[in-house]
């Protein structure tokens, strides 16, 4: 990834309210949802972003019914299959963090595939949480941690990104946005979310265009960051 280039997560939110508002099955929501992942995807490179994180299912969501879930399963396989040859064409690297084994076996072969064909790919990398939860990615990576008798962030951020299937070492999060109007992280990547601009917008997932990351990333060029400093003042 380019040092200046931007890592950018997105909690994908409000599909279903957007669904329901058209008195539409929540499914119908989630297909459009997944034609807005494509235009995110789409503009994300010449936006600068190097690295964009998506939220796409999280470990609680399997407490959803099982019609819901079944047709969550089946767009992301679908999709996979369906956008690998642009991710080809456009270098685009794929890499799904979070548990696979309760994955169902037909998209975790589409995940393999992708990841594998994909993995030469070096315009973006784009990281896709499926059966993702922080705190038990936190909870595995200590667990592998703790033989050591001292240990830096930046080994604790290796096994990290190990433990979630993470692709390679991505940088922090610069930017995370948050669709759909709630204003709150619900366990994505604490970590690497420690000193990352939040963007909150109340826009439904399946609304959001190119438009909207353009302004959410001036936004976050507009925020100072300071991690955890104060202002450099000039002494003459
Ligand atoms: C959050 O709630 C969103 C989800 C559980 C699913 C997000 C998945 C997609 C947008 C599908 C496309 C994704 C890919 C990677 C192709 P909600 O939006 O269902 O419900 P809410 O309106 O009640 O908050």
């Amino acid at each position: 990834m380019h040092p200046s280039s931007l890592h950018v997560a997105i909690i994908m939110d409000g599909n279903g309210r957007w669904a329901m508002a058209r008195a539409l099955p929540r499914t119908v929501g989630h297909r459009a949802g997944m034609e807005a992942v494509r235009r995110v995807v789409d503009a994300a490179p010449e936006l600068e972003i190097g690295a964009l994180t998506l939220f796409a299912f999280s470990s609680n969501n399997w407490q959803r019914p099982a019609d819901q879930v079944e047709g969550l399963m089946d767009i992301f396989r679908a999709y996979f299959e369906q956008d690998l040859p642009l991710f080809l064409e456009r270098g685009i690297r794929v890499n799904v963090m979070g548990r696979r084994d309760r994955l169902p076996a037909g998209l975790r072969s589409a995940i393999d595939e992708a990841e594998l064909a994909t993995a030469g790919g070096s315009r973006l990398h784009l990281r896709i949480a499926l059966d993702y939860s922080g705190r038990e990615a936190l909870l595995r990576a200590a667990r592998r941690a703790r033989s050591a008798y001292e240990i830096s962030p930046e080994t604790f951020a290796f096994l990290l990104a190990e433990v979630s299937h993470s692709g390679s070492m991505v940088p922090d999060i610069d930017l995370l946005i948050r669709t759909g109007g709630e204003q709150r992280l619900s366990d994505v990547l604490l970590w690497e979310s420690a000193y990352a601009e939040l963007v909150f917008t109340p826009n439904l997932w399946p609304d959001f265009h190119a438009a909207d990351l353009q302004a959410a990333i001036e936004e976050y060029h507009h925020r100072e960051r300071r991690f955890g400093q104060v202002h450099e003042v000039a002494i003459v």
